[in-house]
């Protein structure tokens, strides 16, 4: 793409006029656009850079070890894999409400990201794959009521606390526009076409109370349902698709006997910017066969609906 090869090397130029000969670091996510915004900073000052990777405990079945692979293995870029799942588990377990589940993960989020970097003897430069419509979002209108809908999870604040400049290379691009520039550096396309992921992962798909037994089932569950999305040839028709497990038990039978087991929604949705979304109209068939994979397979599952609501009212996430 010649507009992104352009856009690449005055990238690169860029960053390395404003970081010199100062130390960078990046909290990978595993999602595209901290992964894009690595790859390329990397480019640009190469060892200059180390990423961390806080594995929260919240990630989808080897998403960690996916990124952790990838970013080590195929671009042997600088890389501290920080396993915090049992802090934040811990602080979890039990806690319901929304919010404040965003909030524990946010503040855990940044104490372990500060005290690693403190580790690494501090940077000056902090890096982040913030895109265009992330700094239109954050720009309130005068006038009107201010709500907070979801308080986002980033590692806002911290820049201040430790004192350090920002690194923002994807901040004029869209999401489409940094899939094509991930293509250009070389990102596997299985990588590049991801769908998004939010910070605080599996823990607002997990209405009510979090345990470990339930984020495990959610986990089996939600691979089940992406496998058949992507053996169905629909993984790149669809903005967004998880399970959601409800904090809801019912009658089932199986075999000869009944069960009271946990209900599993299904989400699926198709966006432009994840601003508003339409539900993703499936084949019947497709849930149907879905469903039962899910309720044979995995054990704590024995109802799947499917969300048909879109944005707004609703928002993608449940919580
Ligand atoms: P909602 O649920 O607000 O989500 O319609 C819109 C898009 O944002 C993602 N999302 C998040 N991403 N941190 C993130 O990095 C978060 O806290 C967060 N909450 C929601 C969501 O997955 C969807 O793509």
């Amino acid at each position: 793409d010649w507009s992104m090869g352009a856009f690449r090397e005055e990238a690169i130029r860029r960053i390395r006029e404003q970081v010199g000969d100062k130390k960078v670091i990046c909290g990978l996510s595993g999602g595209v656009d901290s992964s894009v915004a690595a790859v390329l900073i990397h480019e640009a000052i190469g060892d200059q850079l180390t990423c961390i990777f806080v594995d929260h405990g919240l990630m989808r079945l080897n998403e960690a070890d996916e990124v952790v692979g990838m970013f080590r293995g195929q671009y042997n870029i600088p890389l501290v894999h920080v396993d915090a799942s049992d802090l934040f588990i811990g602080e979890l377990e039990g806690v319901s409400d929304p919010e404040t589940k965003r909030k524990i993960i946010g503040r855990l989020f940044i104490e372990t990201f500060e005290a690693e970097a403190k580790k690494l003897g501090g940077a000056d430069f902090l890096a982040q794959g913030t895109l265009y419509p992330d700094v239109i979002e954050s720009v309130s209108f005068t006038g009107g009521p201010s709500v907070t809908i979801k308080s986002h999870h980033n590692v806002g604040g911290l820049p201040e606390r430790m004192n350090m400049g920002l690194v923002e290379p994807l901040r004029e691009l869209f999401k489409d526009e940094v899939r094509k520039l991930g293509r250009e550096l070389g990102l596997p396309e299985r990588f590049v076409g991801r769908h998004p992921f939010p910070g605080p992962g599996l823990a607002i798909r997990c209405p009510g109370g979090i345990t470990r037994d339930k984020l495990d089932i959610l986990r089996k569950a939600d691979a089940i349902y992406l496998e058949e999305i992507r053996n169905a040839g629909l993984y790149d028709a669809i903005w967004q698709a998880f399970a959601v497990l409800l904090p809801v038990q019912t009658v089932g039978v199986m075999g000869d006997g009944r069960t009271y087991d946990f209900v599993l929604a299904l989400r699926a949705v198709t966006s432009v910017d994840g601003m508003t979304a339409d539900f993703y109209h499936y084949d019947m068939q497709f849930l149907a066969n879905t469903a039962t994979r899910i309720i044979n397979e995995v054990k704590g599952v024995n109802r799947v609906v499917y969300d048909v609501t879109s944005k707004p009212p609703g928002t993608i996430e449940w919580e």
